[in-house]
């Protein structure tokens, strides 16, 4: 049994793939995506993805209660531990362009079951960050709408009915979480429609998005005291309260800043020239993400004294907070013009993790772990229809019924855990199928490999701690289902 458990996908050497070729390389039955995208579309799916709650939302908190200025340190430790595990993806994505991303690639190298694991932690990184992102997106529009707009909102239909405290749910005066419902609809809509028009929209919102970031980075600068900088690392007041516990607990927080770069490697199916563009995709709007997020909070630290951005807006608490210091200062429309680039930002990050789910589970179903319907690709649009309906119904209800705190730190832990083992991939593949043509190679596989696993783990234990029971049940839910339907019906076993 345990032998048939971690049965491991055969990889043959991929064929040269380019515009739209079929594919018939690494892992077979991969070819009815359509092959649209170039490199400009993936590393704009990549910023659309990674730029969005964590820096508009999560930032604020990190400074006011952990880091300090020094929450820069933290989005570089962080960082650093996506830059190792995008090298990793950069080289499997251009080796094995399909559109399972992790999944796959652990399954080439790892086995099923572990497969199957990650492919389950990757359900938490996109299904519930795109609810998680979207219940954000709510919070935004609702108060651009009443206080920016002057226009009221019922408070009840944009909030759940239910919260999470002290280990238990509570019923709230919220009916629904309307909005979060509606743009989840409404990008499901889109997603179902096709993945040129879907990267089409993308790219819109993220020029706006870099747009109003630059101009807060460009405006805001005139307003930095660098008297808000020090001290750098303001001195330890408690568990995980400032010093460089503060820093490194920041770090696992921002983490989630990051995710969605490596939601580029699931359009690999529908990349035009996967093998030159992917790692172009990855590490290009990793590499541009992580300047803007070390930009912005250099001049939000600079321009506000960090325990006035404990706020859900912190970017736009730092404008109020210079206009209350000088009512003369003009940056009052930058504060417009950066809530509605949160509103924008957010959209396209639920745009990306609402594409790369579906994509998932169709690489899933391909392999008989999941039910057929996932592996349906439209005949007009080619896209996975069936899987991305299912999943714009669960991530409609995740976001419209459900109190999502707690799940913003699970779906950082699972992907961490992705982020690892794509890096314990890498290595063993190295050792295993040497001869594979490797159109991109992470440089020292020896070190990085190693030391992006360990910097994920350090970042995952960190929570792990707090959540682990909610973990352990997600996991258990995981390995229930794997047994009563993937493990009987998976079709490497069958021909094995
Ligand atoms: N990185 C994405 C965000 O910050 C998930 O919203």
């Amino acid at each position: 049994m345990s032998k048939g458990l971690f049965i491991v996908k055969p990889v043959e050497p991929a064929g040269h793939v380019d515009a739209g070729e079929p594919f018939e390389g690494s892992l077979q039955g991969e070819s009815e995506l359509r092959r649209t995208l170039t490199a400009r579309h993936l590393v704009l799916l990549g910023i659309g993805a990674v730029i969005g709650a964590g820096i508009f939302v999560l930032t604020g908190q990190a400074a006011a209660n952990h880091a300090g200025p020094a929450i820069m340190l933290s989005f570089v430790l962080a960082g650093f531990a996506c830059a190792m595990a995008g090298l990793c993806y950069a080289e499997f994505a251009s080796m094995m362009p399909v559109s399972g991303s992790a999944y796959s690639y652990s399954y080439a190298t790892l086995g099923e079951a572990v497969a199957w694991f990650i492919g389950w932690c990757l359900v938490l990184e996109y299904l519930f960050a795109s609810s998680t992102v979207a219940v954000g997106w709510s919070g935004y529009l609702v108060s651009f709408l009443t206080s920016t707009l002057g226009l009221p909102f019922p408070a009840e239909l944009a909030s759940a009915p239910l919260t999470w405290s002290e280990g238990r749910f509570i019923a709230t005066d919220g009916i629904i979480n309307l909005p979060a419902v509606l743009i989840v609809a409404a990008v499901s809509g889109l997603c179902y429609v096709g993945i040129t028009q879907s990267a089409f929209v993308n790219a819109i919102i993220v020029s706006i998005k870099v747009v109003v970031i630059a101009a807060f980075l460009g405006f805001g600068i005139q307003y930095v005291d660098p008297a808000n900088w020090t001290p750098f690392i303001p001195e330890n007041t408690g568990p995980g309260q400032f010093g460089l516990e503060g820093v490194y607990r920041a770090a696992t927080i921002v983490f989630f800043a990051y995710i969605g770069f490596d939601a580029v490697s699931t359009a690999a199916g529908e990349a035009k020239n996967p093998q030159r563009d992917m790692p172009i995709g990855i590490l290009g709007s990793l590499a541009v993400c992580t300047i803007i997020y070390i930009a912005v909070c250099a001049v939000l630290t600079g321009m506000t004294h960090y325990s006035l951005l404990g706020t859900a807006k912190p970017v736009a608490t730092a404008l109020e907070e210079v206009l209350k210091a000088d009512p003369g200062a003009s940056v009052g429309w930058l504060k417009t013009a950066v809530e509605i680039g949160a509103i924008a930002g957010l959209s396209s990050v639920i745009l990306v993790m609402l594409m790369a789910q579906p994509r998932i589970f169709y690489s899933m179903s391909r392999d008989g772990l999941l039910p057929k319907l996932f592996g349906k690709v439209h005949p007009k649009f080619q896209t996975p229809y069936v899987g991305t309906i299912i999943v714009g119904v669960l991530a409609c209800m995740l976001a419209g019924f459900m109190p999502l705190s707690v799940l913003g730190e699970l779906v950082s832990m699972g992907t961490l855990l992705a982020f690892a083992t794509v890096c314990v991939g890498v290595f063993v593949l190295r050792f295993s199928r040497p001869d594979l043509a490797r159109p991109f190679r992470v440089p020292m596989f020896w070190l990085i490999c190693p030391l992006g696993l360990l910097a994920c783990l350090f970042l995952f234990l960190q929570s792990f701690m707090e959540h682990w029971k909610i973990f352990v049940g997600w996991t258990v839910l995981g390995q229930v289902i794997y047994f009563a339907y993937g493990y009987r019906h998976s079709k490497l076993r069958r021909a094995g």
